[in-house]
């Protein structure tokens, strides 16, 4: 395949320290409204669980519709690091594991990206050893990874933790995982994913009760089918994995981000425009959907995956529970209470999936938000404006909802932490300038627009 190997330095752009007057903002002046049509990308989530998935094959897998972000970078450092070749040719990636010459991810990158702690189940799988450093806390919560281990415990694998890094080993002769039952206490994405890819190769059947069921862990599910994998049942509670000796090539192309997508349709809803959306699955984004009809708004789905989102005179309070799929997803909390701060009403936002993804609440309180928190639930009171501030992105999704909520807001907002939002949206400013946002990414080392998400990402990866 023609390209450029991917190569293994990030710049300064995604360093996820503080920003010190060095780091880019981005400069929005609200009460634009947006028109046109925008069109999503690739999923995020589901492109790193199928670059790691990719592990799985000892031959090459061509992976299309890879979104270029910052994470997906990190995830192809992570793969280089353990031997994998990787090269980009526009928004396919062509990952070839043949020669897997380590079985120890290297700290500094799994520290900065969690999901590429996903890579021990098929580097267990593949070679019968895997050393993964925990991936540590987060913005948005401790985030263990106690089911990925017990469920491998379960296939036969013996897994120890020594000074912050999993050590997980098979014994025996085979060097092979066992199928096994196992029955998640919660439906974890990354834990589902790490088991079904463990169970591909396993010697008998896997069978994993409770299992999540995101579109993105069906999406893994059918590229471990086209390299030959033999599962049942993705996308529902119970999967059923049948292991077999070896996988072979495949071309895939990924889903669309139902993240970004749930995004656009609201930055149409906050700023009162009609927009289309195209490239989005509106069956993935039931629960969204559901919620911002409750507000007014009306998404009328057109020809060729395009919704047409046309907001009503006003936005009506509603209350949400962010739940595992297909309730209504945590990955969209934050934007949603961008909207429901000048919805007229009371809002309730739970959030119950993460325990401490709520704070962007103080940053939309500066721009004029009525916000009381009572535990994990937000009690949002509507006002009639918002008003532009200097306000700074703790995490990806509470980058996007000030985005947003900036959009909307009277006067100039300044967002800081930039670092966070190139994490998993493709030129996010870039796009909502096309639709007649007012907005700059100002970058204080003297780069001005149009600013790719991240400089270094579009070197390595396009
Ligand atoms: C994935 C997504 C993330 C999304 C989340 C929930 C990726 C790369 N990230 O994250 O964007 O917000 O799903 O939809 O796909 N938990 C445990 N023990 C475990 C694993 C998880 O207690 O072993 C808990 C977590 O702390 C959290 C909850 O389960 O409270 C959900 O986490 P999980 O579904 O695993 O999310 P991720 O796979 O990390």
């Amino acid at each position: 395949m023609e390209g450029r190997p991917i190569t293994l330095t990030l710049g300064s752009s995604n360093s996820s320290a503080a920003s010190d007057g060095n780091q880019p903002i981005l400069k929005v002046v609200g009460r634009s409204s947006l028109q046109g049509q925008v069109t999503v990308g690739g999923a995020k989530n589901a492109a790193l669980v199928v670059m790691a998935g990719a592990l799985l094959c000892p031959e090459e897998c061509r992976i299309r519709n890879v979104p270029s972000l910052v994470d997906v970078a990190r995830m192809g450092q992570v793969l280089s690091a353990l031997g994998v070749k990787l090269e980009r040719d526009g928004d396919a990636i062509a990952i070839n594991a043949r020669d897997i010459n380590q079985s120890q991810a290297p700290y500094e990158l799994v520290s900065q990206l969690r999901a590429s702690f996903f890579v021990i189940g098929p580097l267990l799988a593949r070679l019968g050893i895997a050393k993964v450093p925990l991936p540590g806390g987060c913005a948005i919560g401790a985030r263990p990874v106690d089911l990925h281990v017990q469920g491998l415990r379960a296939m036969g694998a013996h897994v120890h933790i020594d000074h912050g890094i999993v050590h997980a080993y098979l014994t025996g002769s085979d060097r092979r995982l066992k199928g096994a039952k196992i029955y998640l206490d919660y439906p974890s994405v990354g834990a589902t994913e790490t088991l079904m890819m463990a169970a591909t190769l396993a010697d008998g059947e896997t069978i994993i009760d409770n299992a999540a069921q995101e579109p993105e862990v069906v999406d893994l599910a059918n590229f471990c089918r086209a390299m030959g994998a033999k599962i049942k049942g993705a996308g529902t509670k119970k999967l059923v994995i049948s292991g077999v000796d070896r996988l072979h090539s495949a071309d895939y192309s990924i889903i669309p981000d139902r993240i970004e997508a749930g995004t656009f349709l609201l930055a149409a809803a906050i700023t009162r425009s009609e927009l289309s959306v195209a490239s989005i699955i509106p069956d993935h984004l039931t629960a969204v959907i559901a919620k911002l009809r409750k507000t007014g708004v009306k998404i009328v789905p057109e020809e060729n995956n395009t919704v047409r989102v046309i907001p009503g005179p006003q936005s009506l309070a509603t209350d949400i529970e962010t739940l595992p799929y297909p309730g209504f997803p945590t990955d969209m909390q934050a934007p949603f209470m961008s909207l429901l701060t000048l919805s007229e009403g009371n809002s309730l936002l739970t959030e119950t999936v993460f325990e401490n993804r709520l704070h962007h609440v103080a940053e939309l309180i500066r721009m004029g938000a009525d916000i009381r928190m009572k535990g994990n639930t937000a009690v949002i009171r509507g006002v009639a404006f918002l008003s532009g501030a200097p306000v700074k992105a703790t995490d990806l999704r509470a980058g996007a909802a000030l985005a947003i909520a900036a959009l909307a807001a009277e006067g100039e907002s300044t967002i800081e932490g930039l670092q966070h939002i190139d994490r998993g949206y493709d030129r996010l400013d870039v796009k909502l300038k096309q639709l007649g946002a007012n907005i700059e990414r100002i970058d204080p080392q003297g780069e001005t627009e149009p600013t790719p998400a991240c400089k270094d990402e579009s070197i390595l990866l396009k």
